[in-house]
Formats: C-alpha cells, sequence, structure tokens
C-alpha cells in the first residue's frame, strides 16, 4: 500500500531525534518570566509504534506538536530524517503528519471529496488523476459512499477518519496523532484505533486510552512537563496509574 497516494518512498521511515529540546512559554503580565512547558527532552524515535500518556496538562500535546514543528524548541532541536524541524519546517511536515483531537480544526472544504482533494493538491497531481486519488484515499477509509456529502453532516467518527485520510493522503513516512479517539464514541474509538493500527506509517499516538497505548511498542509517560518514564509499555502503564494513585483526587497539583 506504501507510496499508493504519492510519491514513492525510497527510504524506511525516518527516525525522530529530540536532543535537549524544550518548550517555554511567556508569562502574561510578566515580561521576564516564562514557564517551562517541556524541560529539556533527549530521546530518538525509531519504533513502529509509540504512545504517549499522561495527566490533562502534563505536556503530552506539547511533545507531540515539537515532532512536526508545530511547536518550535525553546532550547535543544528536534530532528526528523536529519532534517530540523525550526530550519527546514516545510520538509519536516512533509514527513510527519499531524492528527488533531478535534477533527473539525482539520477539515476546511464543505464536502469530503473536496476536502480529501485539497490534501492532495500539494502533490501536484494533473486534474484527473487527482480525483482517481481522492476515490482511492476514499476507498481506502470506507468513506467513498460519503464523497459527496458535507462535512458537517458527518458524525464524530466519519470526521475523524476523514481527518486521518486527508493527513495521510500525501503519504507522511510517520503520523503523530493527539488524542485522535477522546472525542469519539467506544464504536467510533474502535473504528479510527484499528484504521491506526493498519498503517504502515510509524505512528505516535498520543492517548488516554491505556489498552491501546499497551499495543504500542514503546511507550513514553509524561508528568509535570517531563517525560517520566520511556519503555516498556506495560511498565509503562503501570508507572502512569501509580503516579496517579499518588495523586489527591481533587485539589492543586504542586
Ligand atoms: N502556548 C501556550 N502558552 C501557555 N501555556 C501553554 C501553552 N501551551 C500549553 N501550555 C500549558 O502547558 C501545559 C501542558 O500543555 P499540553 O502540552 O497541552 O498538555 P496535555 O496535552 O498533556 O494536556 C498546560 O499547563 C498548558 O496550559
Ligand atoms: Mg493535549
Amino acid at each position: 500500500m506504501s507510496g499508493e497516494y504519492g510519491p514513492k518512498r525510497t527510504t524506511t521511515a525516518p527516525a525522530i531525534e529530540v536532543r535537549a529540546a524544550s518548550v517555554s512559554v511567556r508569562v502574561p503580565g510578566d515580561p521576564d518570566a516564562r514557564l517551562t512547558i517541556l524541560e529539556p527532552t533527549t530521546l530518538t524515535l525509531t519504533e513502529r509504534r509509540v504512545a504517549v500518556i499522561g495527566a490533562n496538562g502534563s505536556g503530552k500535546s506539547t511533545f507531540a506538536r515539537l515532532l512536526n514543528g508545530l511547536v518550535t524548541p525553546s532550547t535543544g532541536q528536534v530532528l526528523v530524517d536529519g532534517l530540523d524541524t525550526v530550519r527546514d519546517g516545510a520538509a519536516v511536515r512533509a514527513r510527519v503528519g499531524f492528527v488533531f483531537t478535534d477533527p473539525d480544526a482539520q477539515l476546511v472544504m464543505p464536502t469530503v471529496a473536496e476536502d480529501v482533494a485539497l490534501s492532495l493538491r500539494r502533490l501536484s497531481l494533473p486534474r484527473a488523476e487527482r480525483a482517481a486519488a481522492v476515490e482511492r484515499v476514499l476507498a481506502r477509509f470506507g468513506l467513498d459512499h460519503l464523497a459527496e456529502r458535507s462535512v458537517h453532516a458527518l458524525s464524530g467518527g466519519q470526521k475523524q477518519l476523514l481527518a486521518l485520510a486527508g493527513v495521510l493522503a500525501t503519504d507522511p513516512a510517520v503520523l503523530v496523532c493527539d488524542e485522535p479517539t477522546t472525542l469519539l464514541d467506544l464504536r467510533n474509538t474502535r473504528a479510527v484505533a484499528e484504521v491506526i493500527a493498519r498503517l504502515e506509517q510509524r505512528v505516535v499516538l498520543v492517548t488516554h486510552d491505556l489498552d491501546l497505548a499497551a499495543q504500542a511498542e514503546r511507550v513514553l509517560v509524561v508528568d509535570r512537563a517531563r517525560v517520566v518514564f520511556d519503555g516498556e509499555p506495560h511498565a509503562a502503564v503501570e508507572h502512569y496509574r501509580a503516579l496517579m494513585a499518588a495523586e489527591p483526587i481533587l485539589g492543586p497539583r504542586t
């Protein structure tokens, strides 16, 4: 299935190297103060399936967004296939697709077919080829019968599948998914999870679904702006459970 919807890849999926990368943000009202939302992090991702778990506000999205340059490191650097996410941002984004929690953030055209066609525009295919490519992409995700449907008329699950289809249309080597099933019911969660599981692309999946996380080859646990565990899935899930068990259920995190 590789390369079916885009240029053929000649290399295997690129490694992602995070080198002492940290992210800090300005604190409103205090020009001198900065808040660190990701402590300096160093790791190399080469596995086909990596999951990222952790509490709300721990820094998962910040980490995920670093991987394709949606967030730029305040210190250190992030390299994909040797390309710097800051210096070579466009080339990195051609290799690393990003799927948001809320598919509405990603779907911009009125109809299903038009939305996929827009994603394919970057490939500069001739008109007829593009139409055929749109059909193939939709068929692959079981959305072909919805081609002329208004994007607004889709269910949450169909929207997320369409958002995935749009990102995968240009055949990125790596897919970063930030809680792609959080807004979905159980049936749609399964549908989206199944599609992701079958992808040959390298996938970095941020999720609160611990069963899904446990299927990864490697799991990162993020807590209070740090990757506090990096390793085998079951040990990672246990680590996360233990962290949460040690927290007061209500009241401020200190
Ligand atoms: N652009 C930003 N400006 C200020 N604070 C931010 C920004 N982005 C994220 N944060 C804060 O950083 C922390 C981590 O955010 P995030 O990475 O979105 O966490 P998660 O995805 O794990 O819920 C949160 O406290 C969030 O409010
Ligand atoms: Mg998040």
